[in-house]
Order: C-alpha cells, then sequence, then structure tokens
C-alpha cells in the first residue's frame, strides 16, 4: 500500500495564485509518488516531495521563503521516520537550496536530532552544501514595503498579536511546506518552512520542533503548518499520532487536532496526516491550505472549500 500527501501551507491564498499553488502541490505529489514506485523508500519519496516544494519559489520555503525583519532568510525543517523514531531537523539556516536535505543529513549522519544556527550552517558546509541565495525578488518587494510602513510608523504590526496580524496582513503567513508517506508498513513524515514574515530574527517555529511540526509513528504521520507559536503550545503533529494510535482514522484526526486548536490557542493551524490502514487526511482553519495526494487509484487536488467547480 502506497500514499503521499503534500501540503503548501495554510494561510489565505489569494485567488489568481490558487491554481499555481494546486499545480506546486500536485507536481511535489506526483514527484515524491514517482520514486515511492520506483525505490520503495518513503524517506527518499518524502525528502524528493518537499524538495520540489522548497524549489518552487510561490511556497514559503527553500526557495521563496519569507524574510526577517532585518531582511534576511532563516529556514527550518525536519523529517521523521516512523518504525525506527529516528529524526531529523534544523534551525534558523541560511543560505542553502533545500533545508529538508540538511534535515535529512542530520538524522542519518549524526547522534542529533536538531542543529540550529551558526552549528548548522558549519554542519551544511562540511556535508558539501553550497552556498545559496533563496531570496526572491517578489519576498525582497514584499520585506521592503513592510519596512517602509514599520520605519514611518503607518505599521500594523503588532508582533504581541499575532491572530490580529494575520487578520490584516494574510499574505504574512503564506505557507510552509510538508508531506507525509506511507510504503507498506513505514510512514514517514518531513516539513520545511522560511517561517513568518518578518519574524524576529532567532525566532523558531514548530517546523524543525519534532512532535509540533512534523511526527511520525508506526501507526501514523503528521505535517503541520500555521503559526509556530500555537503549534508548539499543542505539540500539534505528534497528538494526531497519539490519536492515531488509539485507532481513530487520519481523517478524523486531522479535524480532531484543529478542533483542538480552535478551543485552545486559537490561532491559524492545518495538518496532513497518514494513518497505517492507508486513510489520508488533512484538516485547516485558515481559508485555504493547498494539498495534493495519491493512491494507487486516485490523485486528488484541493486549495479551499469555497472553490469552485
Ligand atoms: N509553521 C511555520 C512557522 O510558524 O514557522
Amino acid at each position: 500500500m502506497k500514499r503521499i500527501i503534500v501540503h503548501g501551507g495554510s494561510g489565505k491564498w489569494p485567488e489568481e495564485k490558487w491554481e499555481k499553488a494546486k499545480e506546486g502541490v500536485l507536481e511535489a505529489a506526483r514527484t515524491g509518488f514517482k520514486y515511492l514506485m520506483e525505490t520503495g523508500d518513503p524517506v527518499e519519496a518524502c525528502t524528493r516531495a518537499v524538495m520540489s516544494l522548497e524549489d518552487n519559489p510561490i511556497f514559503n520555503a527553500g526557495t521563496g521563503s519569507v524574510l526577517t525583519l532585518d531582511g534576511r532568510v532563516e529556514m527550518d525543517a525536519s523529517i521523521m521516520r516512523g518504525t525506527t523514531l529516528e529524526a531529523g531537523a534544523v534551525a534558523g539556516v541560511e543560505n542553502i537550496k533545500n533545508p529538508i536535505l540538511l534535515a535529512r543529513k542530520v538524522m542519518e549522519e549524526t547522534d542529533h536530532v536538531l542543529l540550529a544556527g551558526e552549528g548548522a550552517m558549519k554542519f551544511a558546509r562540511s556535508m558539501g552544501f553550497e552556498h545559496y541565495n533563496p531570496i526572491t525578488e517578489e519576498r525582497k518587494k514584499k520585506w521592503l514595503e513592510l519596512k517602509k510602513k514599520f520605519e514611518s510608523g503607518r505599521s500594523t504590526l503588532p508582533w504581541h498579536k499575532m491572530q490580529e496580524l494575520i487578520k490584516k496582513h494574510p499574505e504574512l503567513l503564506s505557507g510552509t511546506v510538508g508531506c507525509v508517506v506511507l510504503n507498506d508498513e513505514e510512514i514517514v513524515a518531513g516539513t520545511s518552512t522560511g517561517g513568518v514574515f518578518f519574524k524576529l530574527f532567532g525566532r523558531v517555529g514548530d517546523t524543525p520542533l519534532i512532535g509540533a511540526g512534523t511526527y511520525a509513528n508506526s501507526f501514523g504521520g503528521a505535517s503541520a503548518t500555521g503559526i509556530g507559536e500555537g503549534i508548539i503550545r499543542v505539540v500539534l503533529s505528534k497528538t494526531a499520532c497519539d490519536f492515531m494510535r488509539v485507532g481513530v482514522s487520519a481523517l478524523k484526526v486531522a479535524e480532531a487536532v484543529i478542533d483542538i486548536v480552535n478551543s485552545t490557542v486559537k490561532l491559524d493551524a492545518g495538518i496532513i496526516t497518514i494513518d497505517r490502514a492507508g486513510n489520508i487526511g488533512f484538516a485547516h482553519n485558515t481559508p485555504t491550505m493547498p494539498v495534493a495526494y495519491i493512491r494507487e487509484d486516485e490523485e486528488f487536488v484541493y486549495i479551499s472549500k469555497e472553490e469552485k467547480g
């Protein structure tokens, strides 16, 4: 039994970008599924799917990551194998192309789970990761606009009120990416992000935190998206896998954990899930979340309940 699901981040995608976002997630799911069929290796499939999303500048991960308050890109990523509970993650990495590959190196080449900042960069360079600038013109333009407003005192960026901030500036939350893969007995999950726009330098979100942004065990796997400060506090992905452990199906689990977010931290969030029986789930409390999944007999792509046609 083979399954793959990917997301391109919960948020409020403007309608003119819906088609491109859907094309992007479908392409990533197809890339991952192709590797899954050819190699039977869910780690490779998950890595390839996330790399496809990182390389697509419309998503907020890898190339096209959003900028920090001081105009840099600090990226986070993680990956986890459900059968062995091996995991690897990086936080606050700069100037590399594919943070998910570096997270995988942490899992496969070190005794650690999470490397951050300078140390993670030192590790990246010694693993042969070349210097790469992930900042796109579009992201830089947005950053300059926000910076001008900020400096002139016209900014409506009250960082202590994230929910209000996102309501006023939905474009700030434009999409972490993630993937969950099932290959017969094994489930693998991975997530990658540039974080949230105008974040304070050094800020780490949910994505590299195993249990929050990513989790997999032998019962299920999950990848989360949304405001990390909320997802961390409810340990969203591990909570989803705990429900799958006691037999709740992936679809119900996705809805249940988003209900938990809505009744507790009340911040924007989305999740994708697969359980070991092959059920697939996703849910979000935001207007949109590009999702694509593939199983042997079906290809599915989605962005919003509101989509017509
Ligand atoms: N969910 C991505 C972040 O908050 O960094």
